[in-house]
């Protein structure tokens, strides 16, 4: 019987040495230990034995069983080891690499001129307002001296919602919401960006969506000389120093007078090209002193308050800026024509 587990104990230990997958230990314990296994079945037999022999066998079978167990579990640490070696090996990554580069997003051309047009105009002192883009039939014309059938509306085409309800097809409208909010008629100095739409055939210069910025000062005693003196600044921060302002009168049924303003022509510094139309101006916005009837329609008493208001479209500023020749550029997302514009 010392034989039989010794043989047993010879046995079991080789195959362990030969193992080289975990499983194969676990087969092998169940084999030699477990209850079916050659070690129990041994000792199975033990009843057989003397007084005498069974605590001498007894003491060998627990040295077998101690001894297959500890070769078991020392190899089984070892394979162990080996699998995670392998699997860090296998899922290495090399840090030495150099990484994918991540390409710089910037902000779209628009966005950027809105953005320099405002810091232009926050830094005479006027604050960003915001307004509806979906707007009502008052406060895109009745507010802004133009009654129903007034031919003046035929000058924007509009798209209606309802009667009432339309797409706004200019920035004016937060002129007097913004009065007209401010009920103890305190001073106004705001400007607007925003989308407007209109109904026109999409070409070079037409959009039937497109940007404007509004502006408006409404104070005691603005005139028209503080609209010329902002408007000089900001063509001369936009477009160099070197530009000159001229003012044109011209009609808008809330200002009055009204003007349209021009910069001299920088690709031929006034002297008639092609861009300017042999004129020697570009024209780059329209405004006037706002309409006594808009003023009071508003809250604000045309004896005590005046104001001046512009409108501009940062399309055209940053087609004239940039030499871009076709406006539907600044709504394609071409990222060739973008990148282009990006800030470093
Ligand atoms: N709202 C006018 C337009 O869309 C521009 C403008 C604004 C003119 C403010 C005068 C004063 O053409």
């Amino acid at each position: 019987m010392k034989e039989q587990l010794e043989s047993i104990q010879a046995e079991a230990l080789d195959k362990i040495a030969e193992a080289d997958e975990r499983k194969q230990l676990q087969d092998i314990k169940v084999a030699y230990l477990g209850k079916k296994g050659s070690l129990t079945s041994v000792l199975r037999g033990m009843g057989k034995l003397s007084k005498e022999e069974r605590p001498v066998v007894g003491e060998i079978a627990n040295r077998v069983r101690e001894t297959i167990t500890a070769a078991l579990d020392e190899k089984d640490e070892k394979l162990e080891k080996e699998e995670m070696e392998e699997q860090l090996e296998a899922e290495a990554i090399d840090i030495s690499l150099p990484g994918r580069p991540v390409p710089d997003g910037g902000a779209h051309l628009l966005t950027s001129i809105v953005e320099e047009i405002e810091d232009l105009f926050i830094g005479m002192g006027f604050e960003v307002r915001e307004g509806p883009e979906v707007e009502t039939d008052y406060f895109n014309f009745e507010a802004l001296n133009l009654p129903k059938n007034h031919p003046a509306r035929d000058m924007q085409d509009t798209f209606y919602i309802t009667n009432e309800l339309l797409m706004r097809t200019h920035t004016s409208p937060v002129q007097a919401r913004t009065m007209k909010a401010n009920e103890q008629n305190k001073p106004v100095k705001m400007i607007c960006p925003g989308k407007v739409y209109r109904r026109d055939t999409d070409d070079a210069t037409h959009s039937h969506q497109f940007t404007q910025i509004e502006g408006l000062y409404v104070d005691t005693d603005v005139r028209m000389s503080d609209l010329k003196g902002i408007l000089d600044k900001f063509a001369k921060k936009m477009f160099g120093a070197d530009r000159e302002i001229r003012l044109r009168p011209s009609f808008f049924p809330f200002t009055e007078p009204s003007v349209e303003m021009d910069i001299s022509c920088k690709v031929c510094n006034g002297e008639g090209c092609s861009v300017c139309k042999q004129t020697g101006w570009i024209e780059i916005l329209g405004g006037g002193m706002v309409h006594p009837n808009v003023l009071e329609m508003a809250g604000y008493d045309p004896e005590k308050y005046s104001g001046f208001a512009f409108g501009m479209g940062p399309e055209r500023i940053a087609m004239l800026k940039y030499g871009i020749n076709d406006i539907r550029q600044f709504y394609l997302n071409d990222k060739r024509f973008l990148k282009q514009y990006h800030k470093a």
